[in-house]
């Protein structure tokens, strides 16, 4: 059992990912990465998940990478560091992923929710990357996926001055999707969860695939990664279970072929 996670799986198909190192904010230290990296990988191959919801406390999602444990490390420590492979580990999961946003996440904190599909955040969330203030930089995927959330010059503001953003600040420029009471937040991803749960699990992997490539390709070349899933899906059984349920009036019944 991991140490610095709870689990809840008891929503259908979904299952509930909370930080838990409340002490230090869920600082994330090589252990809570090292356990967060493993849990994904469990859950990419657990058929019973359809979805995972990630969220930290009502006070902090996660204030950042544990900056006691940065301190221990020199250049050679920070080339060979072990977090690393955790993140790249966490990037490769490819089941969608909701995060239930409270209070601070900065540093890493920050970065983590940006790996998720869908950002939902409580109404008291702020949003940072405050290296800048450590000496330092962004190394996560912050200055990257940000940019590409946000756009250059909040991106440039948010990491060079290292000032945090609010909520509604965060989802007027498109980090976050929706905004909710913070006793709200967990109740609203897990609501989104289920949604997406529902659906073809093939076409949502897919179209997810898809969505992600916008990030990283040109048009032409996300166009045709884009035309290729669809083609892929046409020779699904639940594309032609959706399109008979559609015709019959009834609910779908997906079983992932
Ligand atoms: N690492 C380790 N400990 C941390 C921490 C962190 N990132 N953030 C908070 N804590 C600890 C505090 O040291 C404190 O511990 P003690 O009770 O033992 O003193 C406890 O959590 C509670 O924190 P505060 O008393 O500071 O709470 P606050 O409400 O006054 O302030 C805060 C909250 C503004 C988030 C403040 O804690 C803070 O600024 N934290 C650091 C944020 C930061 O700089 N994050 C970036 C880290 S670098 C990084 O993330 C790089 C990367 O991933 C690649």
């Amino acid at each position: 059992m991991p140490d610095t996670l709870l689990l809840d799986n008891s929503h259908a198909g979904i299952c509930l990912v909370t930080l838990h190192r409340p002490e230090v904010l869920n600082a994330l230290n090589t252990r809570l990465l090292g356990e967060l990296a493993a849990e994904l990988e469990r859950l990419e191959r657990d058929d019973s998940c359809r979805a995972v919801v990630l969220t930290g406390s009502r006070k902090a999602f996660a204030a950042g990478a544990d900056i006691n444990e940065m301190a221990e490390r020199d250049a050679v420590g920070i080339l060979n560091d072990p977090r690393v492979a955790c993140w790249q580990q966490i990037s490769r999961f490819s089941k969608p992923l909701v995060a239930a946003v409270n209070g601070f996440a900065l540093g890493g904190g920050c970065e983590l929710a940006m790996h998720a599909d869908i950002i939902v955040a409580g109404v008291d969330a702020r949003f940072g990357q405050p290296e800048i203030n450590l000496g330092i930089m962004p190394g996560a995927g912050g200055t990257q996926r940000l940019l590409r959330a946000v756009g250059k010059s909040m991106a440039m503001q948010m990491v060079l001055t290292g000032e945090p953003i609010d909520a509604r600040t965060a989802q007027q420029v498109g980090l976050v999707s929706e905004i909710t009471q913070p006793e709200f937040t967990v109740e609203r991803a897990v609501q989104i969860a289920q949604a997406i749960a529902r659906k073809a699990p093939l076409a949502v992997r897919l179209a997810k695939e898809s969505l992600l490539k916008a990030m990283d390709t040109d048009l032409a070349s996300g166009l045709r990664f884009e035309r290729h899933a669809f083609t892929v899906l046409a020779a699904t059984d639940d594309r032609r279970e959706g399109i008979s349920a559609f015709r019959e009036k009834r609910a779908p019944v997906f079983t992932g072929r």
